[in-house]
């Protein structure tokens, strides 16, 4: 087997951050960060401060050699100033002593996006004291645990911090404005240049700072990079690269900022924070830049295109999506965007050390009872590592690469339902499990690097020449027919055995008349179901493809189509249906599962059959929302409830009256004709005319709970103070409303992807049963 090697002191490890996998927010006299006041999602995390003894046993019998964590300001200084809390930081004295044990070398980050809430009142990062106090910060940590920090990174990402936090207000502190944004960027480049001062001061030896760096670029570059562009592309690019990527490199690592962004930053903000003396702070020389990369920027000229917050000055640019692969994040995966990100820097900044501090992939995983088969990360990872090598062989000086993440974690404003980790974690038990690729990736590190092929298994061929037969008679002795003679059998299977021959797909094919095509059945009208349906169409096509086999679309609207579908799949036309049912009145799913043909369904059928399907957890999203309410301290609550012979309709109920059960309260009930907001808005009044005291209201949908605000206003309640409204599903609307609907997120692209998967699996002949994905409260202003 020959190997893609790397290296020799090529480092190897993964990254966390602190927000993301402590926990214990209160522990220790620490004090709530900006996340801790932002989010809605619990705060245990994988309760990583309590169980790192654990988790860094995890990563040495992985073998990493690097291990990049994040302190948590907020345990360090709780208050934002004064004297650092020698209770909060033991853990990291703990955790280092841990770590060093384990023979791992420890990269520490100071800041990755969790600012004490207490400087956030008194300014936040817009405000230059916080800069100031960063520079005490990492001297108090550099003071504890210098001893046994390798390398100091100051900030991570502070695009993201600056312009989600500030500009978009997607992440912490959620504020929206561009001026805050572009000042609260100063300043992290300020802090960091004060915190390079301060701990080169304390004799720190390596620092650096992470920047996330992608590259920009036009749809047809995605492709044919090297294209050239017109002139209001070019300008679109160069403009978006302004605000992402040189807005930190050029003041970080030339002390200016990149001529062309003054205007816009003046335009925006002033440019009074930027005081002299400024520039050069932050130009502090560094010993490694660190790079994280996930993704393109993906933009051209569109003249009416109104900027996007979190790149003010972005007017007449539009971000475009392509027809690519994606993560189940949404993010396309364009492994050579590395190697072309890596060589830009090294050519553009000759010198300067690389690591790649952070890459990998949001998958939907399968944890099944032998394992999680987690294939698209592995090659996720494989294709990134493959162009990381071709970067290094083009010169660029990359020293590392570290994997995102170590754990499933808390994935900032996504929550929990984000599951980038080599290690699986369930939340109710904190059980830690290695996915397949923790494991391919400790042997990545073994070998110093990748397998050149995958080991080659025995194919058909080879028994079929070992045993001095036909390709044909293997299969058919593989497929257990009767047409071959014992001796010829006993040969084959002798062959077979020797081999250590796993009979495949393929071999079947030959006697089964596989088609290697794979019926998607979309029954029309589903209602308003249509980012789902796109969805599903879009992974079912990208995964089953990937796996090689061809698909075929059929639509079930009428009678005549129902007896084609039926005959096509009774034809073994497919060797697989993946069926998306109508809201009622499904005939297909049982005739097409008579046929013995793999068939897999998306939502749970109504009467219980064996046929395995995908849904969410509608009755639990349901328990989640009530209990919302009920801690909000609402008691009269009313549901407007839909038709209740959709299966939806009734598991949102049930889960609707466990809770009220629960808490000792009975429900009031206004169905709805269908899941229209006219029909929510006419339940509403209903419910509202007959109870006039409720204070809540917890709809089916979003377009009833839609039409639940209209009824309100018309009403004259105030929401939420008279009337809390909860909904269901965060369809796009959701967020749109006045006020925001606060709803219960049903994972789009995780079900079409577990159902393009739960489909493979059938086709591979594996054991499968359905998948319950979680339905997560996505908290609001309505309620
Ligand atoms: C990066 C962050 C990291 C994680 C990954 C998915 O932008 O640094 O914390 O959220 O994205």
């Amino acid at each position: 087997m020959s190997i893609t090697s790397f290296p020799e002191d090529f480092v190897w490890g993964v990254s966390t951050s602190a927000y993301q996998i402590e926990g214990a927010t209160a522990a220790d006299g620490r004090l709530p960060s900006i996340w801790d006041t932002f989010s809605a999602d619990r705060a245990e995390a994988c309760d990583h401060y309590h169980r790192y003894p654990d988790d860094v046993r995890l990563m040495k019998e992985l073998g990493m050699a690097a291990y990049r964590f994040s302190v948590s300001w907020a345990r360090v200084f709780p208050e934002g100033r004064g004297k650092p809390n020698a209770a909060g930081l033991d853990f990291y004295d703990r955790l280092l002593d841990e770590v060093t044990a384990a023979g791992i070398t420890p990269y520490a980050t100071l800041y990755h996006w969790d600012l004490p809430q207490a400087l956030e009142d008194r300014g936040g990062w817009p405000a230059r004291d916080t800069a100031e106090r960063f520079a005490e910060y990492a001297a108090a940590v550099h003071d504890r645990i210098g001893d046994r920090v390798d390398t100091w990174f100051t900030l991570n990402e502070p695009w993201v911090a600056a312009f989600l936090g500030y500009g978009s207000g997607v992440h912490a502190p959620g504020r929206k404005s561009a001026a805050d944004a572009f000042r609260a960027a100063h300043h992290m480049l300020l802090g960091h240049g004060l915190a390079v001062q301060a701990l080169r001061a304390a004799g720190a030896e390596k620092v650096g700072l992470v920047l996330n760096i992608a590259p920009v670029m036009t749809p047809a570059q995605v492709s044919d990079f090297g294209r050239e562009l017109s002139e209001e592309d070019a300008a679109a690019v160069a403009r978006i690269d302004a605000l992402a990527n040189r807005q930190f490199l050029e003041p970080a690592l030339r002390g200016a900022y990149p001529a062309e962004l003054l205007p816009v930053i003046e335009r925006h903000a002033g440019l009074g924070h930027v005081r002299a003396g400024d520039l050069e702070t932050i130009a502090q020389p560094l010993d490694l830049l660190g790079v994280n990369y996930y993704t393109p920027l993906v933009v051209q000229a569109q003249p009416s295109e109104p900027a996007d917050p979190a790149y003010p000055g972005s007017e007449g640019i539009l971000f475009c999506t392509i027809p690519t692969a994606v993560t189940a994040m949404g993010w396309p995966i364009v492994p050579n965007c590395l190697s072309l990100l890596l060589g830009r820097i090294s050519r553009e900044y000759p010198g300067l050390d690389l690591m790649v501090t952070e890459n990998g992939a949001d998958f939907v995983d399968v944890v099944t009872g032998d394992g999680i088969h987690d294939v698209e990360r592995i090659s996720f990872i494989e294709e990134h590592l493959r162009a990381l090598r071709a970067a290094i062989d083009d010169g660029a000086r990359v020293r590392g690469y570290l994997v995102w993440t170590l754990l499933d974690n808390l994935e900032w404003s996504d929550g929990y339902q984000r599951k980038f980790g080599l290690v699986h974690v369930d939340f109710a038990t904190q059980r830690r499990r290695m996915k397949d690729s923790a494991l391919w990736y400790r042997d990545v590190i073994r070998r110093n690097g990748l397998a050149e092929t995958r080991p080659r298994r025995p194919t058909l061929e080879t028994v079929a020449a070992r045993a001095g037969v036909s390709r044909a008679t293997v299969s058919r002795v593989v497929n257990g027919e009767s047409s071959v003679s014992p001796e010829v059998r006993t040969a084959v299977m002798r062959a077979v055995n020797e081999l250590g021959y796993v009979p495949n797909l393929a071999a079947r094919s030959l006697v089964t008349r596989r088609t290697n095509a794979v019926a998607l059945v979309l029954s029309v009208p589903r209602q308003g179901a249509d980012a789902l349906t796109s969805a599903v169409v879009q992974y079912v096509t990208s995964l089953l493809e990937g796996a090689g086999k061809q698909i075929t679309l059929m639509l079930a609207d009428t009678a005549e189509s129902h007896r084609r579908i039926a005959a096509h799949v009774e034809a073994r036309l497919a060797d697989g249906v993946v069926l998306l049912p109508p809201d009622r009145g499904d005939i297909l799913a049982e005739r097409l599962s008579r046929t013995g043909v793999p068939l897999v369904l998306l939502g749970k059928p109504p009467i219980a059959s064996l046929v395995p399907y995908v849904d969410v957890d509608n009755a639990g999203g349901a328990v989640a929302a009530t209990e919302h309410l009920l801690a909000r301290g609402r008691r009269r609550i009313g549901m407007v409830c839909g038709p209740t012979d959709l299966v939806t309709v009734q598991d949102r109920l049930a889960g609707h009256r466990t809770a009220l059960q629960r808490a000792g309260l009975t429900p009031h009930l206004a169905p709805a004709g269908d899941l229209t907001r006219a029909e929510g808005a006419a339940a509403t009044r209903r419910l509202l005319i007959e109870a006039p005291s409720l204070d809540a209201v917890f709809a089916a949908t979003d377009q009833l709970a839609i039409g639940a605000l209209q009824a309100a206003r018309e009403l004259g309640r105030r929401v939420p103070d008279d009337l809390a409204v909860v909904g269901f599903d965060d369809v796009d609307a959701a967020s749109a409303t006045t006020p925001a609907l606060t709803t219960v997120r049903v994972p789009v692209a995780d079900q079409a992807l577990a159902l393009a998967r739960l489909l493979l699996s059938r086709l591979e002949g594996r054991h499968t049963t359905s998948v319950v994905l979680p339905a997560r409260l996505v908290v609001r202003e309505s309620a």
